[in-house]
């Protein structure tokens, strides 16, 4: 399974790209801002700056919700970088986008999937990565784990390379479990990443073995 990071904060990709484990970065129009990273031209320079960290898929999400519109940000955030991946809302228009992108070989990110008729269209149109929103789902009292479970199994059933982006990503359960059912992808924040690392016998074991090897070589 591939490990994104779904942040904008730079310092956090940059600590997640140094435990060795990264493959990409998800950002939205809510992580930017909370960044305070606003305007068109800094937007497209964190963009960039986000490429220059991690070597890997970069999710960049158009603002636009018209097909002409989501073209011509898709188009100018994927000549950005040769990372960039358009990160486009599952929407009439957004599937048209999707379809156009597909067809000219630019990559794409369809989000807020909800359930598995919006991920099977996306796949059809030619999705690279579809993102159903595991923690938003949980939060409706809906299991999203349940929905990521029939997306594999109908992708499955029709071989389609689009990639299952499990994105809502909350906790270190939601990665082992979306792991245990196949999804090829998860996105989540720093702290579910490092959380999956610790284990308090793990620093008990740890701190046994170097308080005898001390005491056997005073
Ligand atoms: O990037 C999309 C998704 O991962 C958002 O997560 O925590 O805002 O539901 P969250």
């Amino acid at each position: 399974m591939k490990f994104f990071i779904d942040t904008a904060n730079l310092q956090e990709i940059a600590e997640a790209n140094n435990m060795g484990i990264l493959d990409g970065v998800t950002t939205n129009p809510s992580l930017m801002a909370k960044e305070g990273i606003t305007g068109k031209a800094n937007i497209l320079q964190h963009y960039i700056n986000i490429c220059n960290i991690v070597d890997g898929p970069v999710s960049a999400e158009v603002i636009a919700t018209d097909f002409e519109g989501m073209v011509r940000e898709g188009e100018e955030l994927a000549a950005l970088h040769k990372n960039i991946v358009v990160k486009i809302p599952m929407i009439a228009e957004g599937l048209k986008a999707i379809k156009y992108f597909s067809n000219k070989g630019i990559r794409t990110n369809c989000t807020l999937i909800f359930s598995a008729g919006q991920a099977l269209v996306a796949a059809k149109a030619g999705a690279t990565y579809i993102s159903p929103f595991l923690g938003r789902l949980d939060d409706v009292s809906t299991d999203g784990l349940q929905l990521i479970e029939q997306i594999r199994l109908i992708y499955d059933n029709y071989a389609f390379d689009t990639e299952i982006l499990a994105a809502s990503v909350r906790h270190p359960m939601h990665i082992i479990n979306c792991a245990s059912i196949g999804a090829d992808v998860m996105t989540g924040p720093l702290s579910a990443i490092k959380a999956l690392v610790k284990h308090p016998l793990t620093d008990i074991g740890l701190q046994q073995f170097l308080a005898d090897h001390a005491k056997g070589n005073q």
